[in-house]
């Protein structure tokens, strides 16, 4: 297929649009696709995430199985597990995980699986975009190297770009579709076809002149949260030494009209994005002899949050002469942040393990995570205790990690013999203030 033609599926709506991984950020790409009139072929490795798919059922919270059942039903959606099923695929959008190894370095194995596999699927005139998170250079040196070992070549036979997702689950006022998409092409050819494609589906599409400024700016956009962060939480520490409340500071200053942006102290950076993609950067600055100090010294400050907590908790168990060895602590909330089901590097489970570490019995309660299961460096096998005022003043400490809107956190409160809190959650208590310590 030539780049008119494919070009002319994009406009009519005709193209099929292949998503692989079917995670947090591939499911609402599909959605987003369905919605807009494409059709959609989702590809997973994961069988148990193809059967509930076949089967009109979500497993992200945010998603519902209605709208699965919608996408199945209208048959513009279909779950395969068969690389090739891909090969009918006008467009290729590629949405595997970019985690770190042991080692802290960029984990390319999904990438390159991901291209090894696309080697069997792909055709003249398909459009291949890599939406995974990653270090700028990517496209170009990891994954058209690979798809070009079919003797096809980029930008003339297929079609290669990369286009970062902006997912943030469990936000309200902005969707997939509403968020604005940025677009590197490896050519001028590649950019156009892949703006042509996203603009289909997405409110607003921002093409840039390269993948690897595609690539950089999504990397930019998680470094500016990460330092941020790490900025406050290391204010935190410091104001809270000085008897200052830092969640009133961040208000007061808050109420400048411009030039300040608030971020928020919490117990630890969570999640697949912000505690991790930073350190492509970091990784890929060594390869010209530079350095990334505001990006490490932010890990650091961010990382030593969990010990911070663990050490509050100590300090308020202490006043009532109990020593964390030993002590009952339940954890609430276990997502990585409010109102998500999601765990992956959230710092409760670190909380959890260096609690246990100190020799506390710890027990957790999430309403939206009702067991865990198995992570690839946690298994922490702990199911969510019910909560109930006995439950709640069996326990010698309820520390507030994650502070999702169902909790009724006066009731809370009432009935904790003490409440360590690292989300400001319980501002808005009148009563039994003095249970209550800021971490
Ligand atoms: N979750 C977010 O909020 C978010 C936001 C922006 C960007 N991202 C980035 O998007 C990418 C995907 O993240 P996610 O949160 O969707 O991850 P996820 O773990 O929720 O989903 C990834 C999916 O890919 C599948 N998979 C793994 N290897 C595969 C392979 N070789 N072939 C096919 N499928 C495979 C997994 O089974 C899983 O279903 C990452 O690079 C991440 O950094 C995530």
């Amino acid at each position: 297929m030539s780049e008119k033609e494919l070009a002319a599926r994009i406009e009519g709506r005709k193209a099929v649009v292949g998503i692989v991984g079917m995670g947090y950020v591939g499911l609402p790409l599909a959605r987003t696709f369905c919605a807009a009139g494409f059709r959609c072929v989702g590809y997973d490795i994961d069988p148990s995430k193809i059967a509930r798919l076949k089967a009109g059922k979500s497993y992200i919270k945010h998603i519902p199985s209605s709208t699965i059942a919608q996408m199945v039903r209208s048959k513009r959606f279909r779950a395969t597990g068969k690389p090739a099923d891909l090969r009918a695929c006008d467009a290729i959008l590629i949405c595997v995980p970019t985690p770190l190894n042991k080692t802290r370095d960029p984990d390319m194995t999904y990438i390159v699986a991901t291209c090894e596999m696309l080697t069997s699927v792909l055709r003249p005139g398909q459009l291949v975009v890599l939406e995974s998170t990653t270090y700028p250079g990517t496209t170009r040196e990891v994954v058209k190297p690979i798809l070009e070992r079919t003797g096809l070549k980029a930008e003339r036979d297929f079609f290669l770009a990369f286009s970062p997702e902006r997912e943030d689950p469990g936000r309200k006022d902005y969707t997939t579709e509403t968020t604005p998409k940025v677009v590197g092409g490896l050519g001028p050819r590649s950019r156009r076809l892949a703006t042509a494609l996203y603009a289909g589906a997405i409110a607003k599409v921002v093409p840039v002149s390269s993948c690897e400024v595609a690539e950089s700016a999504k990397i930019l956009e998680n470094v500016y949260r990460c330092v941020n962060i790490a900025m406050i939480n290391e204010l935190k520490v410091l104001f809270d030494r000085m008897g200052i409340n830092v969640w009133e500071v961040i208000a007061a200053a808050s109420t400048k009209p411009f030039g300040f942006q608030p971020f928020y102290p919490g117990p630890g950076l969570g999640g697949h994005c912000i505690p991790i993609d930073p350190f492509y950067l970091t990784w890929k600055a060594r390869e010209f002899g530079t350095t990334t100090r505001f990006i490490e010294l932010a890990g650091e400050i961010n990382t030593s949050m969990p010990e911070y907590v663990v050490s509050k908790v100590g300090d308020a168990l202490n006043r009532s002469r109990k020593s964390l060895n030993g002590s009952k602590v339940l954890v609430l909330g276990l997502a990585y942040k409010k109102d998500i089901d999601d765990l992956r590097e959230s710092p409760s489970i670190e909380l959890i393990e260096r609690l246990r570490h100190h020799g506390a019995k710890v027990d957790y309660n999430d309403p939206l995570i009702p067991a865990t299961h198995k992570q690839r460096e946690h298994n922490l096998g702990m199911k969510s205790k019910p909560l109930s005022a006995a439950m709640l003043k069996s326990y010698d400490c309820v520390l507030i990690s994650t502070d999702h809107t169902v909790y009724d956190y006066p009731w809370i409160v009432k009935n904790a013999k003490l409440v360590v809190d690292t989300r400001n959650a319980t501002a808005a208590c009148r009563t039994g203030r003095n249970k209550i310590v800021r971490a």
